[in-house]
């Protein structure tokens, strides 16, 4: 009663080692990565904070659902936990199992994408930007101005901008679906205000455009609507999930965020034509619809780990040990965005590393430093992800982050006091890093495998 500190809701019931590397172990390493830190063994990292997708704890009760999963091929009975378990949080009449969230994206986009389409979004997430541009539709974002930058203080960062939505559809421009990325993942874990869903909702009725929200990280993103806004501090988390869905036609999800699961997603959705279009090309690459691309097991996982993630003793701890680190780093002087994201730190690198120019991603400078000097794994989320447009050209992104992304239930207190030590280490010189060139890139998605190398210093 009335202690401060927040602790983990749950102990410690099989442990993984890790491996201490050196600095030189680490040096050798990130070289034959080809300074590309997807390329990295991860036995070679300490610390992994890559991405929070898949990366979490399960809990003893989704180990023995593990162990109870069915796997007839159709109907299974982990299917039937699966769906009461989605509808219980997001009532649309649809469900479509994925194998993990872009494969949601995809068939959603292969049936209504397509070239003279528009997107928007707040912020597209990677995977979903890409899933439109190959489609032939193109992708645009329409954030507010605060979300994209590091400093505005505003409750509820990753709000769309509605005059500007309102603009697109008034333009006469042909947009399929209007979505919502729930918390915004690119623009910082920010979340979304349930006003704004509200506006969004309206003038997607206004313009007869259908709503998909893009609910990855759907629990955090209720948790800071009970924390911030008026009048809901004493609401249930479910039960504003599913105040979130009944603003909706539809969404996207991948389970290995909000799902507590270490893969999964779906597609679900109330329109029953679309629903069968979906469905049809579900059977050509995921499977059946009663497992999509899951194993019985991994349904009856996440079926358990929907009930856990809107609890409210773990969103309480998640969102505090998310800030606990944000809070030491800007104590130690690291510039971050603020406020504090859900799943997630955004390190601004381009403020910390302003000898860098953009094109010379200090994004990517900074992560490969927090490797090399202290084994941490984080991720550039910045002009190394979104610099490449699709007719080839390269600009600066909005913003050069490093993001340090928080696996849930995963890492103790002092594993982050690591973290936080690390981070201030590599601030104190970062006048001395370098910023790097590409030696080697995909046409698409290029931050997964492309290769780089310093620029003399
Ligand atoms: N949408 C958002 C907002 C995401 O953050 C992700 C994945 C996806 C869609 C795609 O889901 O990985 O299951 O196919 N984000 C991970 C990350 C990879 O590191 O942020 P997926």
């Amino acid at each position: 009663m009335g202690f401060r500190t927040i602790i983990e809701p749950f102990r410690i019931h099989s442990v993984e080692p890790l491996r201490v590397t050196t600095v030189d172990d680490r040096r050798q390493a990130v070289v034959r990565a080809g300074f590309n830190l997807f390329n990295l063994h991860a036995d070679d990292v300490l610390i992994d904070l890559l991405t929070d997708s898949g990366t979490g704890a399960m809990s003893s009760d989704q180990w023995a659902g593990i162990q109870r999963g069915d796997e007839s091929y159709a109907g299974s009975p982990s299917w039937f936990r699966f769906l009461a378990s989605v509808q219980e949080l997001f009532p649309f009449e649809h469900v479509i199992p994925t194998h993990q969230g872009r494969a949601a994206e995809k068939i959603l986009f292969s049936v209504i994408g397509g070239p003279g389409k528009v997107i928007p979004n707040n912020t597209h997430f990677d995977t979903t930007r890409a899933n439109v541009e190959a489609s032939g539709a193109e992708a645009i974002d329409l954030v507010i101005s605060e979300g994209l930058d590091p400093a505005a203080l505003h409750p509820f960062k990753g709000n769309i901008d509605t005059q500007r939505l309102e603009q697109l559809l008034r333009s006469g421009a042909d947009v399929p679906v209007v979505f919502m990325t729930i918390t915004n993942n690119s623009g910082g874990g920010q979340p979304v205000s349930l006003a704004n869903l509200r506006e969004v909702r309206a003038l997607c009725d206004r313009y007869e455009v259908p709503f998909f929200l893009d609910a990855c990280r759907f629990a955090e993103n209720a948790w800071f609507i009970r924390q911030r806004q008026p009048g809901y501090e004493e609401r249930a988390v479910p039960d504003i999930v599913r105040e979130i869905a009944s603003l909706a036609d539809g969404m996207t999800m991948s389970a290995k965020k909000d799902g507590l699961a270490n893969i999964g997603g779906w597609l679900a959705m109330n329109d029953a034509d679309l629903a069968e279009r979906c469905r049809n090309l579900l059977i050509l690459t995921e499977g059946f619809p009663t497992y999509g691309g899951l194993a019985g097991r991994d349904l009856e996982a996440i079926a358990q780990g929907l009930r856990e993630v809107v609890d409210h003793e773990y969103l309480r701890y998640r969102i505090r040990s998310t800030a606990y680190l944000g809070d030491a780093l800007l104590q130690a002087g690291v510039p971050v965005v603020r406020p504090i994201g859900g799943h997630a730190v955004y390190i601004d690198a381009r403020s910390l590393l302003p000898h860098i120019a953009p094109l010379h991603y200090p994004g990517q400078a900074l992560a490969v430093a927090l490797y090399q000097e202290g084994g941490i794994r984080s991720c550039e989320i910045g002009t190394v992800m979104f610099g490449r447009r699709p007719d080839g050209s390269e600009h600066p992104a909005p913003l050069d982050l490093v993001r340090l992304a928080i696996p849930r239930r995963t890492y103790t207190q002092s594993h982050i006091d690591y973290v936080i030590e690390v981070c201030a280490e590599v601030a104190g010189h970062a006048a001395d890093l370098v910023g790097y060139r590409i030696v080697e890139e995909p046409k698409t998605l290029r931050h997964f495998t492309a290769r780089f190398e310093p620029l003399s210093s």
